[in-house]
């Protein structure tokens, strides 16, 4: 971040207050009212979270202990018993909500369908049995790799059901990226398509199952299930993989929801850390269930006649929690659409909006910074005058697309929550709550009741107004990351041993850097490790040098993120080669597809520099500092005194 950028966000005067007309129709109504809340569940958090959950959920048994916080160990409302997917269908079935919508989803080549809860409510129990039948125990893990298609919901909510803990991988990863996550988590059954539409092509999904899993390289995984998306052929392995479809004809409509502990794990779910491995990032029952279906309450201010929207994809952590998990817990409406706008079908967002009346719409700033390039012809030229709620989530929003987003899509009158959070978080943070925050363009604002969050320094002291320390969160929250699957050491590690724990108080290190200005305000600038954000995906560097140096052609790799206008960030690599290669175009392709078939297209470098030497401080670690420069053209400045070889730059600048 410039020191221009940080002038502006600590002189910025434009102030947006809700509207007196939203304010009065919210769930928290004024600034004052959100502070009682939050002042409240500082001072009471275990009272305040027992009363939400008495109110807002249904349990099968009542818990003994709300909190339970062995550092950095914490369970949530120890003793009760819930099951999710009864939150989400259940529960709203016994009610006047049976036969409202609860999905509406519109296929990509145009095609629509709808369900409603008690339909829902059928899809789920059907395929919970045969997942009953093919094996699949409490506990058992379940990969889940679709498409944006009403099965990847129905799949979820299946697990809950049962209470196997799903682990969905997002469709763009590649087969090998597939087979990483499976294997760490020890899937006993993968749930695919033949394939999914992304922009006028097929993925061919099965086919990357197939390979993921061939020679037995995932011994785990007994079967796969396979649903009929685009037709095109697909060899089916007898014995190991089933049709979604014939196997749902013949399974019973009817499957109780398990009684779960609290602590049973819901999910996995993935994401990218400082080191080459992602790693799975447990999250369970109750606090989860808990913590998305009130953050979705209050920060979206649902009501019954909303028809909600959020643009993730189900396979990142915002689709978990607000695609499903948050949402259906309150009995919402939800749309869930499988294209992706596209120079065949530039408006088609706008054209969803127009065409079901969207009331709330959440999307990432990426996407928006995509639509102000298009133009704003495309959204005047559609009647978004349903929308009456806009979100944002997965990067710092620039001021200029906050405003854009307000002005163009918002027509001037919509709150817009700026919603700042993380996979290891389960949900929403820090954000405006719509009828009590006022806002500031590009600012997350404030913490939600319940989070108690500072900026710090690396000491744990709390750095002076408009300074720039780490973002981090002083007390348990119900959704809090459990663990890292399979690795506490790495748990503990990552998130609870940067900042030095003082009188055994432990707090949660984001991996973010952030600033509070003078009236209190939170803005978050982006992570200050190597992790980078494209696009609004986490990647970490680590894992794009493993693949690049997984070439026979390249000794030693390293990446870093350079400023990209759309995407936010976009990937530099740069990249020595073994004695017999040479530096050419053609290889430079060749790389870039390698990193896409590791990891994904999401991955694929921006440029690949081939470089004699990397920058390395005398300890023999690169200095990305010096690279990110490089990157972005900038003149060397700052010290210098540990490069190892300090010919090393002038190599790299010629
Ligand atoms: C990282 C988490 C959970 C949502 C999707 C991403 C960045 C997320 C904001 C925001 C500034 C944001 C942070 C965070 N981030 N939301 N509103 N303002 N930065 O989840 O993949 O776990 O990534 O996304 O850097 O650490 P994720």
């Amino acid at each position: 971040m410039t020191q221009a950028v940080i002038e502006s966000i600590l002189s910025e005067e434009r102030l947006f207050p809700p509207s007196s007309e939203f304010a009065q129709q919210a769930h928290i109504k004024s600034f004052s009212d959100y502070q009682k809340l939050y002042d409240y569940a500082k001072n009471e958090p275990e009272k305040f979270w027992a009363e939400l959950a008495e109110k807002e959920l249904h349990w099968f048994r009542q818990w003994d202990q709300v909190l339970d916080w062995q550092p950095p160990f914490a369970k949530w409302f120890v003793g009760g018993k819930l099951n999710v997917a009864y939150n989400c269908l259940d529960r709203h079935i016994k009610s006047e909500k049976r036969d409202k919508t609860a999905l509406i989803w519109e296929g990509e080549p145009g095609d629509v369908r709808t369900f409603t809860y008690a339909q829902l409510h059928e899809q789920v129990c059907r395929i919970a049995n045969v997942l009953k039948q093919l094996g699949v125990k409490k506990g058992d893990r379940v990969g889940i790799y679709l498409p944006m298609i009403p099965e990847a919901v129905i799949a979820m909510l299946a697990c809950a059901r049962i209470g196997a803990p799903h682990t969905l991988v997002f469709g763009g990863f590649s087969a090998e990226a597939l087979k990483g996550r499976l294997l760490d988590a020890e899937a006993k059954l993968v749930i695919t398509a033949d394939g999914g539409w992304r922009k006028d092509a097929i993925v061919p999904l099965k086919e990357q199952v197939d390979r993921a899993l061939e020679n037995n390289r995932v011994p785990s995984v007994k079967n796969v299930l396979v649903v009929k998306r685009t037709e095109q052929a697909i060899t089916m392995k007898a014995g190991r993989d089933y049709w979604w479809h014939e196997l749902k004809a013949d399974a019973a409509a009817d499957c109780p929801a398990e009684a779960m502990d609290s602590e049973d794990v819901l999910f996995i779910l993935y994401t990218s850390g400082t080191t080459g491995q992602p790693k799975g990032v447990v999250h369970t029952t109750g606090g989860y269930n808990l913590y998305t279906h009130i953050t979705t309450k209050w920060v979206f201010d649902l009501h019954d006649d909303d028809i909600y929207w959020c643009s993730a994809d189900v396979g990142w952590i915002t689709g978990h929690s607000y695609i499903v998990y948050g949402p259906l817990s309150n009995g919402a409406t939800i749309l869930m659409y499988e294209g992706v706008p596209r120079q065949s079908n530039p408006g088609c967002f706008w054209d969803v909006i127009e065409k079901y009346g969207v009331t709330i719409f959440y999307t990432a700033p990426t996407a928006i910074r995509m639509f102000m390039k298009m133009g704003e012809e495309l959204p005047k030229a559609r009647n978004l005058s349903s929308l009456r709620l806009l979100g944002t989530v997965g990067e710092p929003i620039n001021p200029e697309a906050w405003m854009w987003y307000h002005k163009v899509i918002g027509g001037g009158c919509c709150p817009i929550v700026d919603t700042w959070w993380q996979t290891e978080t389960g949900g929403i943070m820090l954000t405006p709550l719509p009828g009590a925050t006022t806002t500031k363009p590009g600012a997350t604002t404030f913490p939600f009741p319940g989070i108690v969050a500072d900026v710090v320094d690396l000491d744990g002291n709390p750095v002076g107004e408009g300074q720039g320390g780490y973002l981090i969160i002083k007390h348990p929250w119900p959704s809090m990351i459990r663990n890292v699957y399979g690795n506490p050491d790495r748990f503990r590690r990552t998130y609870w041993e940067h900042i030095p724990v003082k009188d055994g108080n432990y707090v949660y290190f984001s991996g973010d850097g952030a600033r509070k200005d003078a009236d209190g305000y939170f803005w978050v600038m982006g992570r200050v490790d190597d992790v980078i954000n494209i696009a609004g995906h986490r990647l970490g560097t680590m894992e794009i040098e493993s693949a690049l140096v997984s070439h026979v052609g390249v000794a030693e790799a390293a990446v870093v993120g350079r400023p990209s206008q759309v995407k936010g960030e976009e990937i530099v690599a740069f990249v020595t080669l073994e004695n017999n290669f040479v530096a050419s175009k053609q290889l430079e392709q060749e790389l870039k597809q390698h990193v896409v078939a590791k990891i994904g297209a999401i991955a694929r470098p921006a440029q690949i520099r081939f470089t004699e030497v990397l920058p390395k401080t005398r300890s023999g670690k690169i200095m990305r500092r010096l690279l990110r420069s490089l990157a972005i053209g900038e003149e060397i400045s700052g010290d210098t005194s540990t490069l190892e070889d300090r010919g090393v730059l002038e190599k790299l600048r010629g």
